[in-house]
């Protein structure tokens, strides 16, 4: 599917990954809708740039995608400002450390929901509205920790395994006009809290001994948009190797 002219959802787009995303699908000439949750700042100056630097529209729409409710508006908004929503990317995402021993079920709930639940809702309305179109394209945006969990991100680790579930059923649910395709990225941006030492060890777990970086991401998922129209229910690992190191 070429994206000139398409409508994209980004979700989490207004910030890190997710801005990244925004701006190389507006780059190949893609509508931009900007979800944001607390970011409204930053989605209000991509809005901006994206608009300046490639004269695309774009949008901000807010939303706690912990709340079932706020999803519903979220796709709705979209829909009535677009007509129409093309490409979904689940990008939004929480990422609690959770000590294992310690983890309470708010922290557990609240991850299911932002990483898992929404993107079930979001791909089964907006993938039912693409299917009736007769096209689209959903990207999640995963982990290769969904793959090999770490304990003190378990619920983390647990709700993108569980995406990686839903990649698979929503690519049989939304075929053949949808296509449904699932990044897992390594480590392309560390937290911001992380010492030296942390993102040294960070660095050399991977095979290629280097951090990726959004871009990669974002490159990643362009080509499943756009060079990939037999690709659906596939998992493509961009981690410098960290997956099999
Ligand atoms: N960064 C990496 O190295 C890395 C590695 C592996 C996988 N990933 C995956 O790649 C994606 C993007 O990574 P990232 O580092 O850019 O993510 P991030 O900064 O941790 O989070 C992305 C966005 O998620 C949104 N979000 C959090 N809670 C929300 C809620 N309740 N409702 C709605 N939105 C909410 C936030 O939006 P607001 O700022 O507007 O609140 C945030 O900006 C994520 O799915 C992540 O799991 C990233």
């Amino acid at each position: 599917m070429k994206l000139q002219g398409k409508v994209a959802l980004v979700t989490g787009g207004a910030k890190r990954v997710g801005r990244s995303i925004a701006m190389t699908l507006a780059q190949r000439g893609a509508k931009i809708a900007i979800h944001y949750n607390s970011s409204r700042k930053d989605a209000l100056l991509l809005r901006d740039e994206i608009e300046s630097s490639y004269g695309r529209d774009a949008e901000i729409f807010g939303a706690d995608l912990s709340k079932p409710g706020d999803v519903r508006r979220l796709s709705d908004a979209v829909l009535k400002y677009f007509d129409s929503v093309h490409v979904l990317i689940n990008s939004a995402s929480v990422y609690h450390k959770d000590q294992f021993g310690k983890t309470d079920s708010d922290s557990w709930d609240e991850t299911m929901a932002v990483n898992l639940r929404a993107p079930f809702l979001l791909g089964q309305s907006l993938g039912l509205e693409m299917k009736k179109a007769g096209e689209g394209k959903i990207i999640n945006i995963v982990d290769w920790a969904a793959k090999r969990p770490y304990v003190d991100y378990l619920p983390y680790c647990v709700s993108k395994a569980g995406l990686l579930c839903l990649n698979t059923a929503l690519a049989k649910a939304l075929a053949p006009e949808v296509q449904v395709n699932a990044v897992l990225p390594g480590p392309v941006l560390l937290p911001e809290s992380m010492n030296s030492k942390q993102r040294e060890a960070v660095r050399s777990a991977t095979l290629l001994k280097r951090l990726g970086s959004p871009d990669d991401v974002a490159r990643a998922v362009l080509f499943l948009i756009e060079d990939s129209d037999f690709v659906t229910g596939a998992e493509l690992t961009v981690d410098g190797g960290r997956l099999i190191a």
